[in-house]
């Protein structure tokens, strides 16, 4: 599970963190950050493709012409705030086994390069924590060539442009890090699990901006991942459907959060072979996914994620109650809650419901985060709203929901900061 992100001059954060629970819920006026900080996480989960970083930012094409990876949105253009030379981001983990994990940081640092300079790695840092030395530490100076230092345990290395490059993250390097290096052979194989524990972590990571358009295109049977946009979503459903349970698990959760009283599924196929879902209603009705409604479509990608067999470990859902009816929120909620609290799936999700703040559980609460900017300040931050002042007797005792209706949340953290300024 990751336990913090940390931002500094990436987008709108100069400077920013944010604590991550089962369910982090991230509440925000538009254009407060909410999407920057998914870009974040897209940033570091590019890393663990093991793509170079003009790779992450730009896109990635492979054989056939098919496009595996969106890169980042605003690409190296508009990554660090406000043109800053370099952005950073770091991220707690717990890594290595069950019974013997241990609290790792891992730190980048990237200058984005210009219109005629690729991306480079400026530090980069694995740290575990009561440790003295880091596990790795590379650095590079902003300008010059081949001046990339790295040091293993705190061990200078003392020729690293031999075995490692600029133009991608040094922990990708690292988890491939061969025993060719002779001296440093024992040293190259914990670094190398080490820096292999966080790739993991950082690979199974999935990105949720669902589109109606998306999840209504026909896929091919065997198509089981679930696109960012909801791709593929008929043949992910289908393969649901090829267990018993799972599928009576599905059609359970589609009466509950749906009006309709979907009794089966079917899955029809075109003449390329490509499949399109279709509910079959108790009194016999037919409705294929083309004229489902949005919020139905919504739904069945959200169950799918969360009951599918090919699970990540972490999601980050975008706009979470888009296109759903208030009435049904709190079974999704419900359903999300659960899955969250096996402890094997972690989700973070945006969101504009009030309604959503309101049916948190206890747990969830103290994860949901408020990302805002203050009326004097070009940056934005992102605070628990736990840790607003007054804001948990405020929400005890009135409705949280009016409360962020009624902008109370940026009111509160706009007053009290002011009064910071002033001491
Ligand atoms: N490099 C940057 N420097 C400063 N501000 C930025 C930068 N890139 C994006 N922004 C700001 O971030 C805002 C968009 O934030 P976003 O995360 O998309 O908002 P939302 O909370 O609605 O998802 C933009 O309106 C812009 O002001
Ligand atoms: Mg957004």
């Amino acid at each position: 599970m990751l336990k913090k992100l940390r931002l500094e001059r990436f987008k709108n954060f100069k400077e920013a963190e944010l604590i991550l629970g089962s369910l982090t819920l991230l509440v925000g006026t538009n254009a407060s950050g909410k999407s920057n900080i998914r870009d974040a996480f897209r940033f570091l989960h590019g890393i663990s493709r093991n793509y170079n970083l003009a790779e992450i930012f730009g896109e990635k094409w492979i054989e056939g012409g098919v496009l595996q990876w969106r890169g980042i949105r605003g690409g190296t253009r508009e990554v660090t705030f406000q043109g800053q030379s370099t952005f950073a981001l770091e991220v707690s983990l717990p890594i290595g086994e069950k019974d013997s994990q241990q609290e790792a940081t891992y730190r980048i640092e990237v200058n984005p390069g210009t219109s005629s300079k690729a991306a480079t790695v400026i530090a980069e840092r694995l740290l575990i924590a009561g440790e003295k030395d880091s596990v790795f530490e590379a650095a590079h100076s902003e300008q010059g060539q081949n001046n990339l230092s790295v040091k293993l345990n705190g061990v200078l290395l003392s020729d690293p442009t031999q075995t490692f490059t600029d133009d991608r993250p040094i922990v990708a390097q690292m988890a491939a890090f061969g025993s060719a290096v002779a001296p440093w052979a024992m040293t190259a194989s914990s670094v190398r699990g080490a820096a292999q524990a966080v790739m993991k972590a950082l690979s199974s990571v999935r990105f949720l901006d669902l589109s109606p358009d998306a999840m209504r295109l026909p896929s091919l049977p065997g198509q089981t991942i679930l696109g960012d946009r909801g791709e593929n979503l008929s043949s992910v459903l289908q393969k649901i459907c090829e267990t018993r349970e799972s599928k009576q698990a599905l059609l359970q959760w589609v009466q509950e959060l749906t009006p309709m009283d979907a009794m089966d599924f079917e899955f029809p196929a075109d003449f390329t072979g490509k499949i399109l879902l279709t509910l079959i209603e108790e009194n016999g009705q037919k409705t294929s996914a083309i004229s489902a409604s949005d919020g139905t479509l919504r739904f069945l990608a959200m169950i799918a994620t969360l009951l599918g067999s090919e699970a990540a470990q972490f999601y980050f859902f975008e706009e979470l109650d888009n296109g759903i009816h208030p009435s049904r929120l709190h079974l999704l909620l419900q359903l999300i809650e659960r899955q969250v609290s096996q402890e094997t799936i972690q989700i973070v999700a945006t969101t504009h419901s009030p309604e959503l703040l309101r049916l948190l559980g206890t747990q969830s609460l103290e994860y949901a985060s408020l990302t805002y900017r203050l009326s004097d300040r070009p940056d934005a931050q992102i605070k628990r709203i736990v840790d607003i002042p007054e804001a948990r007797r405020v929400i005890h005792e009135q409705d949280l929901a009016r409360l962020h209706e009624s902008g109370w949340l940026e009111d509160a953290v706009n007053f009290t900061e002011d009064e910071d300024t002033i001491e």
